[in-house]
């Protein structure tokens, strides 16, 4: 039987893939094969779905939904809110007064309200808010909704998510936040909220990593720290760049050897992790399926090729593939 990557994580995790609509014929059979969810990779953005005050946008994302519900695999909604990929429409006033709270928080539930009303049969959690947490020294991250609305947007988009579908489950989603000031950060404001009782459910690691990072063992340090807060944990974006995070090269045509034994040991230790915390993590989503379209080829460098993925750029699986599913 044809090795499949989701069946070798029944009874511990969903693994999911993060892809585009227009993508879907070519990734059609290896998203059949190997993956038991999947996430919109643009489809849900505020710019995409909502691009006017009136006009809703759902065809794309409806071909998703679509598929992965004649394919049995689970749909991750992402993302409600965030500071990127926004309409120009969404922080500009409409007349000759300013925007005001109140009506960004109007313009704020009208959204969350409507989406995750459309997709409460199909989409069954979502990465409400997006980044929320400052690089800086600054606790929350300063943005247009932060600005308009103050701290609390954070709370009333959970609130507002919850009116518009109880049943389905709620993560703030952040990158950076395994360690550091950062993760001590976003371990607190989850804290807070738990104890205000804003209905979260859990935390989403984004999981953008470098073939020299995270230590498995600071990941286990992360880990513990969560599920002690009883959430949910799930690794919504992860992929595992051949550059390390100062390797500012351009010209690689290829992967050296040295890079690919390196991102085989990095997936296969947190893959290695992720089994151990079973418990708390229930959903591990790639951020891409094939190295052929991947974010990373124009982040955190411009034009430079990357290969961070379980499939090469012909499609073809990759020996790290094999690595998480022969454990
Ligand atoms: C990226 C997409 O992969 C790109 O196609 C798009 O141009 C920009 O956004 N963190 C997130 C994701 O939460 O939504 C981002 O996705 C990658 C970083």
């Amino acid at each position: 039987m044809k090795p499949m990557l989701h069946k070798k994580y029944k009874g511990y995790f969903d693994v999911g893939a993060a892809l585009e609509a227009k993508n879907l014929g070519k990734y059609e059979e290896i998203l059949k094969q190997h993956f038991n969810s999947i996430t919109p990779e643009n489809e849900l953005k505020f710019l995409i779905v909502h691009p006017q005050i009136a006009e809703y946008n759902f065809t794309d994302c409806d071909k998703l939904v679509e598929f992965a519900y004649e394919n049995n695999q689970h749909i991750r909604g992402h993302t409600l809110i965030w500071h990127n990929q926004v309409p120009d429409w969404l922080f500009e006033s409409t007349g000759a007064l300013s925007l005001s709270r109140n009506e960004m928080l109007r313009r704020m539930e009208n959204h969350i309200q409507t989406i995750v009303d459309r997709y409460k049969d199909s989409i069954y959690c979502w990465d409400v808010v997006n980044e929320a947490i400052d690089d800086g020294n600054d606790f929350l991250r300063n943005n247009k909704w932060k600005e308009i609305i103050g701290d609390d947007y954070i709370e009333k988009a959970f609130y507002y998510a919850y009116e518009a579908n109880p049943k389905a489950l709620f993560f703030l989603n952040e990158y950076n936040c395994e360690s550091g000031a950062k993760g001590d950060k976003t371990y607190d404001l989850i804290k807070q909220m738990r104890i205000k009782g804003v209905p979260i459910d859990g935390i989403g690691i984004q999981g953008h990593y470098q073939v020299d990072y995270p230590s498995a063992d600071s990941f286990r340090v992360m880990l513990e720290k969560y599920s002690r807060l009883g959430l949910k944990i799930h690794i919504t974006e992860l992929d595992v760049s051949m550059f390390s995070y100062q390797d500012r090269r351009v010209d690689l045509p290829e992967p050296s050897k040295e890079m690919i034994e390196k991102q085989i040991e990095k997936y296969s230790s947190l893959f290695k992790v992720f089994r151990e915390y079973k418990d708390s993590i229930d959903s591990v989503t790639l951020w891409g399926v094939a190295d052929d379209c991947t974010w990373l080829d124009s982040s955190p460098v411009k034009e430079r090729k990357d290969w961070p993925l379980l499939f090469d750029q012909d499609l073809n699986p990759k020996e790290v593939l094999y690595s998480i599913i022969n454990w």
